[in-house]
């Protein structure tokens, strides 16, 4: 568990994660979403002095929490920029083709979901606000006020599977044409008298609020550009890990996963070109003694797979 001034993050798949990146005491790591750096801490703990961890955040408290790594251990640096950004800054560091392993743990900290300022969560009232860098980009609330009926309800469909998407819709733009929806109580509020029935197990906001922060943070375009440019950093017999807790953003993974380690043929059924990634074992999930104490880990799902041309 990492810790922060007033909030911590229960890092999800530790042990798992850090294991599958087989590493090399002098070996170069990149952690993609550094949060509070309960990953970064452990591959730092398990390598020598040479070994090195950069790691990329687009938070700004993970960020601060980065800092205060790199102030105490010298083998690591931080960068603020979405980790589509992360090959850019390895490459220009002279580290193409160098990097032994890169891990993704996708999604949002537990820090983000509880601070009720950052306005990801249904259960806590604050500015309806959703970014993950909180320097850059449309808030929900810009977003809610400005989009088509049609646009939202899309997105509520498409990445909430949310199946009164249309009716939720409706309710934002009746409201938003009375006052806009300038917190994440007025969007709950929308969600709650368009849902006709209720799910006992579910809130009914959980699927909407989902679908708009994956919007509002363009979290699956960002998965599918930082795969494609992650190959090219990682040495031969390199390592990538990737823990989702999304379906639509693990079948981005798998289908990525599996076109890197299968090769085209040609009309004579010769292969064309060669795998670059070849999958290392099944997809792994926490355990029960995991889920009891971290409820969160219930949904992840860790895939791995090695650089092998
Ligand atoms: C689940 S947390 C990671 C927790 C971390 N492994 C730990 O143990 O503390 C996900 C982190 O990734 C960051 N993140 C998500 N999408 C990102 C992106 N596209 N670029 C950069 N950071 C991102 C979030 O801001 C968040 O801090």
């Amino acid at each position: 568990m990492s810790t922060d001034a007033a909030f911590v993050h229960q890092t999800v798949l530790l042990e798992e994660a850090v294991d599958a990146l087989a590493l090399r005491p002098d070996g170069v790591y990149l952690d993609a979403t550094f949060g509070r750096g309960g990953h970064s801490e452990l591959v730092l703990a398990r390598l020598g002095p040479a070994g090195r961890v950069y790691a990329t955040d687009q938070d700004l408290r993970a960020l601060e929490s980065g800092h205060d790594l790199s102030a105490r251990d010298p083998r690591f640096q931080i960068y603020h920029a979405p980790f589509s950004a992360a090959a850019n800054w390895l490459t220009e560091l002279g580290l193409s083709g160098q990097v032994n392993g890169v891990l993704f743990d996708l999604g949002v900290s537990s820090p983000q979901i509880d601070e009720a300022e950052r306005g990801f969560s249904f259960q806590r009232n604050g500015p309806l606000d959703m970014r993950m860098n909180q320097q850059a980009g449309e808030t929900a609330a810009e977003w809610l006020a400005r989009a088509e009926e049609t646009e939202i309800a899309n997105v509520l469909f498409q990445l909430g599977d949310e199946k009164f998407s249309r009716r939720i819709a409706r309710r934002i733009v009746e409201t938003r044409d009375a006052h806009p929806l300038m917190t994440t109580f007025d969007l709950v509020r929308c969600i709650v008298e368009a849902t006709p029935r209720r799910d006992p197990r579910k809130h009914p906001a959980t699927r909407s609020f989902q679908a708009i922060r994956l919007h509002i943070n363009r979290e699956l375009d960002e998965i599918t550009e930082a795969l494609s440019k992650v190959v090219d950093l990682l040495a031969i017999g390199g390592r990538l890990v990737v823990i989702s807790f999304h379906s639509l953003e693990d079948r981005i993974v798998k289908q990525f996963i599996r076109a890197e380690s299968s090769v085209d043929k040609d009309f004579f059924g010769q292969p064309v070109g060669t795998a670059r990634l070849a999958r290392v074992g099944a997809a792994v999930r926490a355990s029960e003694a995991e889920i009891a104490s971290n409820p969160r880990a219930r949904s992840a799902i860790m895939r791995i797979a090695e650089r092998v041309a």
